[in-house]
């Protein structure tokens, strides 16, 4: 139960909610812990935010789990997270076809283990007709990378004349994202006091409302959520054009 002294709009709740999950470490050390409990504790989170987001109907929640950047840590913490991701999904399977949640992994998925790779494509597999809530999952993701996987594959079609450079427009672009069959976000949370974007979602969080919070992952929980969604709806959002009387 939440004890919040503001009420929520249930009718203006984003559709695309997009998280970067950040604290784990410094919420580990704070209690003279190892960074790789942080992690688990922030997996813990991660389960609540998606069972909330389930229940208030939001269609779409992005987490950014694992950045491309974040291959430069120390092996047994990059090899704890993956051992982690790996057991978490084993165990949320069920939960999954039983909510009807459909999974989906954006990032480049070479990076991974084979193991690894073929349990993301069994899951995604049995999920895809879920629609009741999309969760994505953005693994070993980087938006610049992304950006530029995109332009590569462009670049060839034209080079092949399947694709007419003149026809290349936004939507064209957004066929060759990660991101192809999911809305922008509407709004990005961030934990931990950092205040900005880490290469996520770089092309599509062109208009998003953006939320900050002092608070780490680990202690992120349903008031901070919906404190966060509380703000959003807070906004006027106008994607580059006059306010409208
Ligand atoms: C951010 O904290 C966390 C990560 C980069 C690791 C991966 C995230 C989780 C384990 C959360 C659970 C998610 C799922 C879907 C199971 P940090 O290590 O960057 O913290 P710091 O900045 O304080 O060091």
């Amino acid at each position: 139960m939440s004890s919040c002294s503001f009420s929520l709009d249930f009718s203006k709740l984003p559709q695309h909610v997009a998280i970067i999950m950040d604290g784990n470490g410094r919420w580990a050390k704070k209690h003279g812990l190892p960074r790789i409990y942080g992690h688990k504790v922030g997996a813990e989170t991660a389960k609540k935010i998606i069972e909330k987001t389930y229940e208030l109907n939001i269609p779409y929640l992005t987490l950014f789990a694992f950045s491309k950047e974040n291959w430069g840590r120390p092996k047994e913490e990059v090899e704890g997270i993956w051992e982690l991701f790996r057991i978490y999904l084993q165990k949320e399977r069920p939960f999954l076809l039983e909510k009807g949640i459909r999974l989906k992994v954006i990032g480049d998925r070479k990076d991974l283990s084979e193991d690894l790779r073929n349990l993301i494509a069994e899951v995604e597999e049995e999920t895809k007709h879920n629609s009741r809530l999309n969760l994505c999952l953005a693994l070993s993701y980087g938006g610049r990378d992304e950006i530029l996987k995109a332009v590569k594959e462009i670049a060839q079609k034209a080079k092949q004349g399947l694709l007419d450079p003149e026809k290349i427009d936004e939507e064209v672009f957004r066929k060759h994202l990660y991101t192809q069959d999911i809305p922008d976000p509407d709004l990005l949370i961030r934990t931990s006091g950092e205040e900005r974007l880490s290469n996520f979602l770089l092309f599509q969080t062109a208009y998003t409302e953006l939320y900050f919070t002092p608070v780490y992952w680990p202690e992120f929980n349903e008031e901070e959520y919906l404190k966060a969604l509380y703000s959003y709806q807070q906004r006027e959002r106008r994607f580059g054009k006059v306010y409208e009387f």
